[in-house]
């Protein structure tokens, strides 16, 4: 028995509960769609540092604008910058494909980059590569605000998917044509917090449109 203190009496003893077994992480949320983990949370985790160090090496000594992709590129982000031993100041684009089908559409820019990278060294992170499209169109924009030079950064490249032709200079992994969701990926912006990157159940993605972008 533990004494408590509680609001409205002086003191009143209660009986802490006995502490509950936590539920195993897979018995909730999204984890059943997914059919099995292509690359886990520890295998990204030591990717990220190498990752890390590549980039260090290109843009040491130089002020870097880290400018991200919202918003699957969020959690990746947040583990690469916490490794980066660069002086840098970070900024996002918004920009996604019309709608929450499976297939890279129409880009709709949702939020213009506010810091001013006229001369400076651009690190453009994304979460994954898959046809270009994105890629081409943001790098594209970017260059009319004339940085002294643009790299690009991945976590996933899905190179049998590329319509364009572009290669990122650092990428995590290269991975094959599956749909896959977790560590920031959605499917109708669902599965983002998924701490490893797992291919998702097809049945799930072909309820909707019967094909797979990711
Ligand atoms: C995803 C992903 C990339 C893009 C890659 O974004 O984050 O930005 O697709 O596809 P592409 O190479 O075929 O252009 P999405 O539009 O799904 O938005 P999100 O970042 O909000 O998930």
């Amino acid at each position: 028995m533990t004494a408590l203190k509680t609001k409205n009496s002086k003191l009143k003893t209660r009986a802490v509960p006995p502490r509950r077994v936590a539920p195993k992480r897979s018995e909730g949320g999204w984890r059943k769609d997914v059919e099995r983990i292509l690359i886990t949370d520890e295998q990204i985790a030591r990717r990220i540092k190498t990752l890390a160090r590549e980039i260090e090496k290109d843009f040491r000594g130089r002020e870097t604008v880290v400018v991200s992709l919202l918003n699957g590129t969020v959690i990746f982000l947040a583990d690469l910058i916490r490794h980066l031993n660069v002086p840098l100041r970070l900024d996002f684009i918004g920009v996604s494909s019309y709608g929450a089908g499976t297939e890279s559409g129409e880009l709709i820019f949702t939020k213009e980059l506010r810091l001013d990278v006229r001369g400076r060294d651009v690190l453009l992170v994304d979460d994954i590569l898959d046809t270009g499209k994105t890629m081409a169109r943001v790098m594209a924009r970017l260059k009319l605000l004339k940085p002294r030079r643009i790299k690009t950064c991945v976590l996933l490249d899905k190179p049998a998917r590329r319509l364009e032709k572009i290669t990122a200079d650092y990428a995590g992994f290269s991975i094959p044509d599956l749909f896959v969701v977790g560590y920031g990926l959605d499917y109708a912006e669902r599965y983002r917090n998924l701490p490893f990157v797992g291919v998702l159940r097809p049945h799930i993605y072909k309820e909707v449109s019967g094909h797979a972008k990711k």
